[in-house]
């Protein structure tokens, strides 16, 4: 079975449904949870289904991102996973760090990428007046929001939306999404994802 650890800043919606979905005959199954912040809602509910978590504080590093990166690793490197998955994991990975993990690593960004990369997905996409949004499952490769794409999931922007209600929306595709790839990812199957 492949090892798969996650990485997670806040609640960990998405962390969940990767967890859950790991069961039966799954080809994958979660070693750790980690976050960048020890009050992350998301360590705690990790812990209630019984995964190891581990926490990292980036701001006791106070901007040294390779040492932050370096305990980081070595948390990793305990619980030795194949795969890395970023679900609301919001600091921003060096060079080298993602170098390590390269192939290995994927994220999932709440936009159509190569639209909107970086923060604020949703009020961009209302300000310009888009039609249309939704969530990518990308490999992560050194630069922001970047990488191959391994599966989309589109919602249509709806009159009236604010930046909560398509927040909401395409929150419950990246539920969707997320599993799907990882267990075809885990598979050693790239073949890309729409839905
Ligand atoms: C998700 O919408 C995810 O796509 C986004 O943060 C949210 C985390 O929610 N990620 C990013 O913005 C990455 N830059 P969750 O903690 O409930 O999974």
């Amino acid at each position: 079975s492949r090892r798969v650890a996650i990485l997670i800043s806040g609640g960990g919606s998405n962390m969940i449904r990767l967890v859950e979905s790991m069961t039966g005959d799954h080809p994958a199954s979660c070693v750790l949870v980690a976050s960048n912040d020890p009050e992350a809602a998301g360590l705690a509910r990790a812990r209630a289904m019984g995964i190891p978590t581990a926490a990292v504080d980036h701001r006791a590093y106070k901007g040294d991102r390779p040492a932050f990166e370096a305990a980081l690793q070595a948390e990793l490197d305990k619980a030795a996973p194949d795969i890395l998955c970023l679900a609301g994991f919001m600091r921003i990975l060096t060079p080298s760090f993602v170098q390590h993990w390269e192939g290995r690593m994927l994220n999932i960004h709440p936009s159509l990428l190569p639209k909107y990369k970086g923060l604020h997905t949703h009020a961009r996409a209302l300000e310009a007046g888009d039609s249309e949004a939704g969530c990518t499952v990308h490999l992560v490769t050194p630069a922001l929001d970047d990488g191959p794409i391994l599966g989309q999931a589109r919602v249509p922007i709806l009159p009236g939306d604010t930046e909560a209600r398509l927040a909401a929306r395409v929150l419950a595709q990246e539920h969707r999404l997320y599993p799907l790839v990882l267990e075809r990812f885990a598979r050693g199957d790239m073949t890309r994802i729409d839905l």
